[in-house]
């Protein structure tokens, strides 16, 4: 047996010298804005293959085969949990959700009740059988099947008779194999999901949401939502009428774009403020509030349900891209959560967007030790969660003219992160220099 001696991370890190800056060596397994984002950072140098380094924004391939060969020291950070799936994973999204609400079921149903957000999911084929019982109950009913760790909308299919998954059964069996030849035997597996026939259509067209969590610790939960995101629309109207149309059923951008019709400027997405207001202007705020209520619960509830499992470590971070959906009775449903939300840009607003999420997400990871710890915001970012919810501050107002609510978020408010930036290091700058 060879046991690798554990490679060290992080050796020779410069002590920081009064008004000196220290030097971070990152590296970067991708070639899209973070990249730009980690060239443009005062102060950072990228490292070449094989030299040591303080910061990796990794990829989950690598996070697999290195992480539990290497030695960390302090200051070093990745950009992923060791065991991150159990919550991007579909499968096992919807495993440890459902545990939750088990558990919570025990305490109150009301508090159970908060976590109906996502659809009834079975797994396949180990669940088969049970779903299988559920189908016959639900005559007429869409279904969604969807290989538990693609992306993209790779392997997605809606159907509705028992019969199109038996055969699909058969040809994907097949067709597994011989793509896969000597390598493994294994079914792939997938889940089967409620398919959600009754979206909010805006235009007639589907959409659903793109937004973004940062997690810098899961003991304690501490946890930053982000101002700024998206909707995604389809190209084409929605319709039950044609199960088969991907252009129709799914929003990735990764497939409208490859509509006939698709135009990049145009592009297929809505910033989140664009929907607050249209969805105030048509609902009034009250409404929205509460449908932004949900939001919250479906952030904290889906990372409490996997805090005892995720394994914590001070190294790691996680930028998570959730997608979600909102049906026209305004109820939110959460589909799942990406490790590795798409960092390419689809046009100029997409790009300045990715770049102001990035550089907060840097900002907060603080390799330079400029902030204090207790920032409630940075940049776009709010801190949702620590280690309980955190409120906002008295008197503080959207874009919409009236305070929001008690929690300290603000997803789709009014945005002025540069200004905010600019006076939080100000600020800091400023306590630094008085305390000499
Ligand atoms: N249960 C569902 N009901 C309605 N639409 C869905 C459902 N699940 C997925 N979709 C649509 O399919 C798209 C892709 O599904 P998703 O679960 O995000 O998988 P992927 O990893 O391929 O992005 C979603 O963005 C959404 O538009
Ligand atoms: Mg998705």
């Amino acid at each position: 047996c060879t046991m690798s001696k554990n490679l060290r991370i992080g050796r020779s890190y410069q002590k920081k010298l009064a008004g000196d800056h220290r030097i971070i060596r990152f590296r970067c397994a991708l070639n899209n804005t973070i990249g730009d984002v980690l060239k443009q950072r005062p102060g950072w140098v990228e490292s070449k293959e094989g030299e040591d380094w303080d910061f990796y924004w990794c990829d989950i391939g690598w996070l697999r085969e290195n992480f539990d060969h290497i030695y960390m020291e302090e200051h070093v950070r990745i950009c992923h949990f060791r065991n991150h799936f159990e919550l991007t994973r579909k499968n096992l999204m919807v495993k440890n959700l459902k545990r939750l609400k088990k558990q919570l079921e025990r305490e109150s149903k009301s508090e159970s009740a908060k976590c109906d957000f996502f659809p009834m999911t079975y797994e396949l084929p180990s669940e088969y059988h049970i779903f299988v019982e559920e189908f016959k109950k639900n005559p007429g009913t869409v279904w969604i099947m969807k290989p538990i760790a693609k992306s993209q909308g790779k392997g997605i299919f809606l159907f509705r008779r028992l019969k199109d998954i038996i055969d699909w059964k058969k040809e994907g069996y097949r067709a597994n194999n011989e793509e896969r030849k000597e390598e493994t035997k294994d079914v792939e597996t997938y889940i089967v999901q409620r398919y959600l026939g009754n979206p909010y259509l805006i235009g007639g067209k589907k959409f659903d949401l793109r937004i973004y969590v940062l997690v810098t610790s899961y003991v304690p939960l501490k946890a930053w939502l982000y101002r700024d995101g998206f909707a995604r629309f389809s190209n084409a109207r929605f319709t039950l009428d044609s199960i088969d149309d991907s252009y129709v059923h799914l929003t990735n951008v990764a497939v409208q774009k490859t509509a006939p019709d698709y135009d990049p400027e145009k592009g297929c997405k809505w910033s989140l403020q664009q929907l607050r207001h249209y969805l105030t202007a048509k609902h009034g705020y009250e409404t929205v509030a509460n449908v932004y209520q949900q939001m919250n619960e479906i952030f904290i509830k889906s990372l409490q349900s996997v805090q005892k499992i995720i394994i914590n470590d001070k190294h790691c971070f996680e930028l998570y891209g959730y997608d979600i959906l909102l049906d026209s009775n305004l109820k939110l449903w959460l589909l799942e959560v990406n490790a590795s939300p798409s960092l390419t840009a689809s046009n100029q607003e997409d790009y300045d967007l990715k770049v102001g999420l990035l550089e907060d997400t840097l900002n907060i990871i603080d390799m330079e030790g400029s902030l204090t710890g207790n920032e409630k915001r940075v940049g776009n970012f709010d801190l949702m969660w620590n280690d309980g919810p955190v409120y906002a501050e008295d008197g503080s107002t959207d874009a919409l003219g009236g305070p929001s609510y008690a929690t300290n978020t603000y997803l789709g408010c009014h945005n002025d992160r540069k200004r905010q930036l600019n006076q939080l290091f100000r600020s800091l700058q400023n306590k630094k220099t008085a305390a000499g």
